[in-house]
């Protein structure tokens, strides 16, 4: 039986310290042997969002720790290793260069291949970790930094269909959340409310809803969160907004998927319809559901990885390592942090005032 790879994955883009060995099974399915995550929630709570400075002094206190940690559960040795991967980018470039100039350092001591990532393809292959999936699919990416529609051609190839012009869709439900008094981060405590509260209470916008293909726009529905929380009277009021938010969210996404459908068709023709759902957002059961529900209307097979792997983690890192390890795909220990590494790099840059849909 040959030796399967193992891979030390290292994820340090924003406010999760994370390590993760994966490695594959006799089918070629990736195997999660430990998957270590280190929240700064308590750090940042204090400021209600993420301060890069201190972010990027948390991951330096707990990078060594947590990297010996996962080693130790994974019950694999050092020298079992056969190559480093790190994310890259996209993310805050002090909170980057930890995560990275540790893997690297590691890869130049242990005298093994090392392996730059980037992290919205962790997210993007993230279902992986489940189960068989083959290219082509269609991907939803929504997480705290980025909302997009992609066409995920092979590992590296992506075609963006669609994305946000303005918040990214974490980004809005964060913003509600503190609009709303949650602590933070009260993204997914949004879901919790929601469900005391009557979602027909307020009628909010659904920006770009009839134009734009399958791009996205939340920042108008922001501004009317904003304007309605500020008449609020009671805790019934909140959840009412909570519920009527969500239920906002889940009609856009309804519609700009089935027009997503309709592109990815075109572009691919597949054999197999499938619909990837990934990032932190995936997380909301709501989401979930509706989304399940409108691929079996329009025949898709949906998959969504496990909850637990939809935030930020090192297993996505440590598999995207692992299929780039086999193809040798490898870098150099002078590769940069890409603050700003998109997905698919063609794409046209769809963001502030005055963008043309
Ligand atoms: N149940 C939920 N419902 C809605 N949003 C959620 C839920 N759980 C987590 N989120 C949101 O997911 C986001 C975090 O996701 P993730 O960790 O993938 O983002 P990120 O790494 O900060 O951004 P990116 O991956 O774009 O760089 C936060 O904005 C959070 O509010
Ligand atoms: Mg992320």
């Amino acid at each position: 039986m040959n030796k399967k790879p193992l891979i030390l994955g290292i994820e340090s883009s924003c406010d999760e310290t994370a390590a993760s060995l994966v490695t594959e099974n006799e089918q070629g399915i990736p195997i999660v042997l430990s998957n270590i995550v280190s929240s700064q929630e308590d750090v940042h709570k204090e400021f209600g969002g993420v301060v890069p400075e201190l972010a990027a002094r948390s991951h330096i206190e707990k990078i060594d720790w947590i990297v010996k940690k996962a080693i130790n559960k994974s019950g694999k040795k050092i020298d079992e290793i056969d190559a480093i991967a790190s994310t890259a980018g996209p993310g805050l470039i002090v909170c980057l260069s930890v995560g990275l100039s540790f893997g690297k350092t590691f890869a130049f001591t242990t005298n093994k291949p090392f392996i730059a990532v980037n992290h919205l393809e962790g997210h993007a292959l993230s279902p992986k970790l489940n189960s068989k999936l083959d290219y082509p699919y269609l991907l939803l990416l929504i997480s705290g930094g980025h909302s997009q529609y992609l066409s995920v051609q092979a590992l590296g190839k992506y075609k963006r269909l669609g994305t946000t012009i303005d918040d990214a869709l974490g980004e809005a439900f964060d913003k509600t959340a503190k609009l709303l008094e949650i602590e933070f981060p009260g993204g997914r405590k949004i879901e919790v409310l929601a469900k005391k509260g009557n979602p027909e209470k307020f009628e909010l916008p659904k920006p770009i809803i009839n134009k734009g293909g399958c791009n996205l726009s939340f920042a108008g529905l922001k501004t009317a969160v904003l304007k309605i929380s500020k008449k609020i009277k009671n805790d019934q009021e909140k959840f009412d907004l909570a519920a009527s938010f969500q239920k906002t969210i889940e009609e856009i996404l309804y519609k700009k998927t089935i027009i997503a459908f309709n592109e990815f068709e075109k572009m691919n023709n597949p054999k197999e319809k499938k619909f990837v759902v990934a990032g932190g957002v995936a997380a909301n059961k709501k989401i979930r559901a509706m989304l399940m529900k409108l691929c079996k209307e329009k025949d898709y097979q949906s998959i969504f990885p496990p909850i637990e792997l939809c935030g930020d983690n090192a297993a996505m890192i440590a598999m995207v390592g692992l299929e780039k390890f086999k193809l040798k795909l490898f870098n150099d220990l002078d590769y940069p942090a890409k603050p700003r590494w998109q997905l698919d790099e063609d794409a046209a840059f769809l963001k502030g005032a005055g963008v043309q849909l």
